[in-house]
């Protein structure tokens, strides 16, 4: 994030405004979850593969795990282009949360190179999907990427634990380019707290670790 809060510029485009340290503490946090998370603009948009450096792949079979966390998409209306490069990479199986508005060519194209679950609703409930992702795949821990839309309606849900935010030495201004919670104009149902637990300088970046304060139900 910049220093006034933008996670990306207005054009939504694949910005690079963060260190090489950042980018690195972003796999090492991917390598300690069972799962990571995506929406499927930041899919489409960043058109990354969610995979491991070798080195941390290494580390996590010593540690007898899969060499990297089961890959997550999660999108309501499941128009997803099936030549994104994450379905090119084998890197760990992939799971799309969608719903029956997939588009049935999509299905067709996404059953072949992932497992699909689709919800006959409008909407993907999240709660549902991380019930699914437990019970069936034994999933613990999963790091959500974002981007915004999706991680305010996991924190509208109460459904965040631990926000991991690196604040780097830029600013972008303006109205369009959206914040860590998105564009939307409305407030959160409710203001969430956050606890610091930890903070590290490396270079002019400001690595910051939050645990969410429960104030509601899940
Ligand atoms: N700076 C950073 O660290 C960072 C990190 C991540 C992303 N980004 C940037 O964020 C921008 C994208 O932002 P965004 O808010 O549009 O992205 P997003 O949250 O990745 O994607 C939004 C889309 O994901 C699906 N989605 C989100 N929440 C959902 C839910 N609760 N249930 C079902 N589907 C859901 C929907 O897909 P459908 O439209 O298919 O239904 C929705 O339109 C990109 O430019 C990316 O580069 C920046």
């Amino acid at each position: 994030m910049t220093v006034d809060g933008k996670i990306t510029t207005r054009n939504f485009s694949p910005v690079d405004f963060t260190s090489r340290e950042d980018k690195l503490h972003l796999f090492r946090q991917r390598a300690l979850a069972d799962a990571v998370l995506i929406g499927h603009t930041s899919l489409k948009r960043d058109n990354v593969r969610l995979s491991l450096p070798a080195e941390l792949q290494q580390a996590r079979i010593k540690r007898k795990r899969a060499p990297a966390p089961l890959r997550v998409i999660v999108s309501n209306k499941g128009r997803i282009d099936s030549r994104l490069k994450i379905f090119q990479s084998a890197s760990s199986p992939i799971l799309v949360f969608s719903t029956t508005r997939m588009p049935r060519k999509t299905q067709a194209a996404l059953g072949e190179i992932a497992t699909l679950h689709l919800a006959e609703s409008d909407d993907v409930d999240l709660a549902e999907m991380l019930r699914i992702l437990r019970s069936q795949y034994d999933v613990r821990a999963v790091a959500c990427e974002g981007g915004p839309t999706l991680f305010r309606s996991l924190l509208e849900r109460g459904l965040v634990d631990q926000l991991n935010l690196t604040i780097a030495p830029y600013m972008f201004g303006g109205t369009r380019a959206p914040t860590l919670t998105g564009l939307s104009k409305q407030f959160l149902p409710a203001s969430v707290h956050l606890r610091l637990i930890d903070m590290r300088v490396v270079g002019e970046e400001c690595f910051l670790s939050y645990r969410i304060k429960r104030q509601r139900r899940r």
